[in-house]
């Protein structure tokens, strides 16, 4: 059998595409061990997605430390305890700081509800409506401390349709994203993909642009 890469994921919130790495795992199609879920909010459905599937949670509350830092700082030093090889940031809803963020260089990625460059931050599907954009999509990108800005690994697209609301929009880029996330982690796992300074490779070529998830599940070049 081949060895289960250790990752930890961070998130917020409904946690389904935390799910999704669980449910891909189980199934046998995805090599990877999720050491520990962690995050900020006790109350998270991705805490209890974890709890449920018997991975280690962690929930630390931001109001109970003197400022951003000393958060960031506690949080990543009981993640790195769990020795994860990547950390995932799955609905993670915290600007992390460069202190934090450094030793972890090409070892955190995050997945991102739009075409990045476009929309970083919050609001991306009202924005790409707002903008009459006619292809919405998600990115997974290494993180920086740059919010969203970080070397870009992936994208997978979808047209925006006439009648799309925010809603819909969310709702219909869902599973691609969550498609999205395993496809790259597939890769990052089998060292595929991998972070040279600034500069993504697959299989040891420098991308000059995102990786793009076709219909068939392939990351195409
Ligand atoms: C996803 O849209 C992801 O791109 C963004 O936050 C959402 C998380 O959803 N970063 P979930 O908590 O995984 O269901």
């Amino acid at each position: 059998m081949t060895e289960r890469f250790p990752l930890a994921v961070l998130a917020s919130g409904r946690g389904s595409n935390l799910q999704a790495l669980i449910d891909a795992q189980r199934a046998g199609t995805l090599p990877i061990d999720i050491v520990l879920v962690a995050g900020d909010k006790q109350q998270a459905l991705a805490l209890r997605r974890a709890e449920e599937a018997g991975i280690p949670t962690l929930a630390l509350d931001p109001k109970t430390y003197p400022d951003r830092a000393a958060f960031d700082t506690d949080l990543f030093t009981r993640v790195a305890a769990y020795r994860p090889r990547l950390i995932v940031l799955a609905g993670f809803m915290r600007i992390l700081n460069a202190a934090v963020l450094a030793p972890w260089a090409g070892r955190i990625i995050n997945i991102h509800p739009s075409l990045l460059p476009k929309y970083r931050g919050l609001h991306t599907h009202r924005r790409a409506l707002e903008a009459g954009d006619a292809v919405h999509g998600s990115s997974v990108h290494y993180v920086t401390a740059e919010l969203d800005g970080g070397p870009m690994i992936a994208q997978v697209q979808m047209p925006i349709l006439p009648g799309d609301t925010d809603e819909t929009l969310a709702e219909r880029l869902l599973p691609h994203e969550h498609r999205l996330l395993v496809a790259v982690l597939a890769h990052i796992a089998a060292a595929r993909i991998a972070l040279h300074g600034t500069d993504v490779s697959l299989d040891g070529r420098v991308l000059s642009s995102p990786l793009r998830l076709r219909e068939d599940g392939v990351l195409a070049a």
